[in-house]
């Protein structure tokens, strides 16, 4: 320092190692299912996940390429999940995961595309009752409670819900499971919209009055009082 110069009032600190190393996650995805996870189990998770379960686990799409600790389940003996079970009724001890992922069924009662082998591989060939108004809402609340019960303290769910159209009604899946899951206990967090090239249609309505869904939302809950 010159004779002339002013001493500095501010302290030469340390770079913030939580600030440096932080990255920014979009709100808007356009890219696979499996990339967002692997984005989200780096950004949400406190610590790095030892146990993630993957309760709708189909083929497990979402683990290609992943080295990520996954213990797969699914009601359907055909996919040779780890686990054969209901994600409602879950065989398991209370606090084992730091993280479990959904991906229920979307769309009950869908017109078959023979053309498309995605009747199965989406669940699309299940159906729902006009008692419970023609969604899988119905099955969140036990869904959820489970959930709950199996992830440690601090644990994330992660869940892929698509609203839709049935009957020229829209059902608002994701608002009955963010319902559901505030209803369990969960802290509700965030929400991120994925977009899909292009929308699936339903070959039985070649006119509609709503507009083509061509996105889904990921819903983040926390089991905690907080999210941050
Ligand atoms: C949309 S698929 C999941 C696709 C998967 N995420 C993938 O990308 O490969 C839904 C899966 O949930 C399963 N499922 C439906 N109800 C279930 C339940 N009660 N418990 C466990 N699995 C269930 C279906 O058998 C189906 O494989």
């Amino acid at each position: 320092m010159s004779s002339g110069e002013k001493p500095s009032l501010f302290n030469q600190l340390e770079p913030d190692p939580e600030v440096s190393s932080y990255k920014t996650l979009s709100s808007v995805w356009e890219r696979q299912d499996s990339e967002l996870i692997e984005e989200m189990l780096r950004f949400y998770p406190r610590q790095e996940p030892e146990l993630i379960l993957d309760a709708t686990v189909n083929g497990g799409r979402f683990w290609v390429g992943s080295c990520r600790p996954v213990v797969g389940m699914d009601i359907t003996i055909c996919h040779r999940p780890k686990i054969v079970g209901d994600n409602m009724r879950m065989p398991l001890r209370p606090e084992i995961f730091d993280v479990v992922v959904y991906d229920p069924p979307h769309i009950p009662n869908q017109g078959k595309d023979k053309q498309k082998d995605f009747n199965i591989r989406f669940g699309l060939v299940l159906k729902s009752s006009k008692e419970n108004g023609y969604t899988f809402s119905h099955t969140y609340p036990l869904f959820v409670t489970e959930a709950y019960r199996v992830l440690k303290p601090e644990g994330i769910l992660l869940c892929k819900i698509t609203d839709y159209v049935h009957d020229h009604q829209y059902q608002w899946a994701h608002i009955d499971l963010i319902e559901a899951a505030k209803e369990a206990g969960f802290c509700a967090c965030d929400c991120i919209i994925k977009i899909r090239k292009g929308p699936i249609i339903d070959p039985k309505w070649k006119i509609a009055h709503h507009s083509r869904r061509r996105h889904c939302y990921w819903l983040v809950f926390r089991k905690s009082v907080k999210c941050e």
